[in-house]
């Protein structure tokens, strides 16, 4: 089965992706392997402190490797993705650069109603960098605006048309992931 790490940009208890991400982990859990990887806890980025890094990032940075892919999921902060986050990805992209060449897609929510459109276009931008290299799904995008409409108490998205649209691209995420794995 193919092994995925789900990194999730919000931190927060209640947390709309973090939602979104257990219901993607359950709904395809025959077919995907996914496994949340905390970030909340790892140490500011720090080229000084890089080749002796902190406990924190070394731990964070064995969870994932063994992986086969990454799910990113990120709410949008200011138009942007959240730092924390960011800080994660600064991390995989030196050293060992665990995401380069992985297959990855994203997924990001949010209350409003352009559903994290601009945190993931500098996301996809972030992935894309030479230190990242991640490859990333092209020609799919998983955008869930107003997502506290479509989300209900016990945390289970419930908006049927989201629901099929996130089946089509995982269907399309596993057919890409496949293919690389045949490759490699
Ligand atoms: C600091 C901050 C900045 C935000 N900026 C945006 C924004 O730029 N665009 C947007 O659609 N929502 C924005 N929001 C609202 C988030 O979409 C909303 O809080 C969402 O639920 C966060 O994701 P989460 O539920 O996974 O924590 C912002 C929220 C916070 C706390």
């Amino acid at each position: 089965m193919i092994k995925v790490a789900a990194l999730v940009g919000s931190i927060r208890k209640d947390s709309y992706n973090m939602k979104l991400t257990n219901f993607i982990q359950e709904r395809y859990k025959d077919r995907l392997n996914i496994n949340v990887v905390p970030i909340r806890d790892i140490a500011h980025y720090d080229q000084d402190i890089e080749h002796e890094a902190p406990a924190s990032v070394q731990r964070f940075k064995s969870e994932l490797s063994d992986v086969d892919a990454y799910l990113v999921v990120t709410p949008e902060f200011n138009h942007s993705i959240p730092g924390v986050l960011k800080n994660a990805l600064d991390w995989l992209s030196r050293g060992s650069r665990e995401m380069a060449g992985k297959p990855t897609f994203i997924a990001g929510a949010s209350m409003g109603a352009l559903g994290t459109v601009r945190a993931q276009m500098q996301l996809r931008q972030i992935l894309n960098a030479p230190g990242m290299g991640a490859n990333v799904l092209p020609g799919n995008e998983i955008l869930i605006g107003s997502v506290q409409n479509k989300i209900n108490d016990q945390g289970q998205l419930t908006d049927q048309d989201t629901i099929e649209f996130i089946d089509g691209v995982i269907e399309q995420f596993i057919l890409f992931t496949e293919a690389q794995l045949v490759k490699s």
